[in-house]
């Protein structure tokens, strides 16, 4: 292994904006084992989101060169798990009952654009995502399942990888493909810059879940105690604003999560 490997340069590169990542209120939240299923069910939305635009896009380019080395669909797909995760929180109309922030749009799109004009950026969102949830991942599972007080793994799928049988052992051969795709010196500054940015897109996602879940429950005060909070917060322009986002909040039916 030498300095660089993508492997050792995308962790270093990424280093300062992962432990924002971990800072994030949501993060925060289940780190303390203070999840709730309200959180736990917006996050697993935005979850399918992101993860099926990531997959298609690595399915539709699975012989490319810089993809291919680290094309792992049985090992590491998550739409499966997560269809399973959403049915057992949300029941068996899942797919209607889907509430994504404009954050979780945003990065889904950057993935489809990728996967359609840049696939040798896809690396640095798989590494993103996947090497996390085999790291700082596997705890945030257990920590959620005491948080919600679950009896049985069920609705903790996303978080098993059955076709992994030692996650350690499984990071070292991905790092070794990954330093195996032969990238261009530019190429090799973009990915690294994609990393840091699919870092920032998983932060605005976990941002905007919150703020969605901060509004919701600002909904269930008295109105009057709302109205005083608020106004003494915001400005007209910002008051306006953000009526309309807890109006449509309100009105897709975040209350029933
Ligand atoms: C509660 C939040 C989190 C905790 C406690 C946490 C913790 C950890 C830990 C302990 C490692 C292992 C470090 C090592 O083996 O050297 C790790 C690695 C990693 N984490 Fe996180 N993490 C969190 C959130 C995230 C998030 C939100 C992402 C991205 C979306 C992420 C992406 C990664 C990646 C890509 C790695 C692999 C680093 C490498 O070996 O190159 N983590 N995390």
């Amino acid at each position: 292994m030498c300095y660089s490997d993508l492997s050792e340069q995308i962790k270093a590169a990424t280093l300062e904006v992962h432990e924002r990542a971990e800072n994030t209120q949501l993060m925060i939240c289940f780190q303390k084992g203070q999840i709730t299923r309200t959180q736990y069910k917006v996050l697993l939305c935005s979850l399918y989101e992101i993860y099926t635009s990531l997959e298609e896009a690595m399915d539709r380019n699975s012989s490319h060169p810089a993809v291919a080395p680290i094309y792992f669909p049985q090992e590491l797909d998550r739409t499966e798990a997560l269809e399973r995760d959403l049915e057992v929180f949300l029941g068996p109309q899942w797919r209607s009952r889907l509430i994504v922030p404009a954050a979780t749009h945003r990065y889904a799109q950057r993935l489809r654009q990728i996967g359609k004009e840049r696939p040798e950026l896809l690396v640095a969102h798989a590494y993103t995502r996947y090497l996390g949830d085999l790291s700082g991942g596997q705890v945030l599972g257990k920590l959620a399942q005491k948080a919600m007080r679950l009896d049985s793994a069920d609705g903790l799928s996303f978080f098993s990888f059955p076709g992994v049988s030692s996650a350690n052992r499984f990071k070292q051969l991905y790092r070794s493909r990954m330093n195996s795709i032969e990238l261009s010196a530019q190429q090799r500054t973009d990915v690294l810059r994609e990393a840091v940015d699919a870092f920032h897109f998983n932060i605005q996602v976990f941002d905007d879940l919150q703020k969605m879940l901060t509004m919701t429950s600002a909904s269930e005060e008295k109105p009057k105690e709302r109205a005083e909070r608020v106004t003494s917060l915001m400005s007209p322009v910002q008051l306006t604003l953000g009526l309309c986002v807890g109006l449509l909040t309100v009105g897709i039916g975040l209350y029933n999560y």
